[in-house]
């Protein structure tokens, strides 16, 4: 099951002694990005996320080991697993996620459309539902 507003993305990789992930605008994360932030060191057991954005969309990336990221439109749920550098989801405004099964050495790399601002958050679920018919 595949949900519209949410799509795998997958960054170009070019390895040779190394691995090198790239974007820009325009290539790949489908919105110009105006903030990044970085998940690390999740503690065992640990779940993320539980909102959705009014406006906001995001791409996340799993640059170092896994994640499970539960999404949830309203309508449909999709699951991803995480578990490669290049591999991430565009996630897109008006969407549920949550975070969970972190590895011990996951690093996040999440890039966003918008400033943080925490009015932008809808972090009731049955307000989602709500909002989201
Ligand atoms: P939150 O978005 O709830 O984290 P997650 O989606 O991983 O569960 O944010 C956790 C805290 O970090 C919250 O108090 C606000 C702060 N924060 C910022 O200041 N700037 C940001 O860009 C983000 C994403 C969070």
């Amino acid at each position: 099951m595949n949900i519209t507003r949410t799509k795998l993305l997958r960054l170009p990789e070019f390895i040779d002694e190394a691995r090198l992930l790239s974007t820009q605008n325009k290539s790949v994360i489908p919105f110009s990005i105006k903030r990044v932030f970085i998940i690390s060191e999740v503690q065992k057991k640990t779940q993320r996320g539980k909102h959705a954005h009014k406006k906001t969309k995001q791409a996340l990336f799993c640059i170092q080991g896994s994640v499970t990221v539960r999404l949830n439109d309203g309508k449909k749920k999709t699951i991803y697993h995480l578990d490669r550098p290049n591999k991430g989801i565009f996630i897109d405004n008006m969407v549920w996620s949550e975070m969970s099964s972190f590895s011990p050495d996951a690093i996040l790399v999440v890039f966003a459309s918008d400033y943080y601002d925490e009015r932008d958050y809808i972090r009731d679920y049955g307000r989602f539902l709500e909002l989201s018919r």
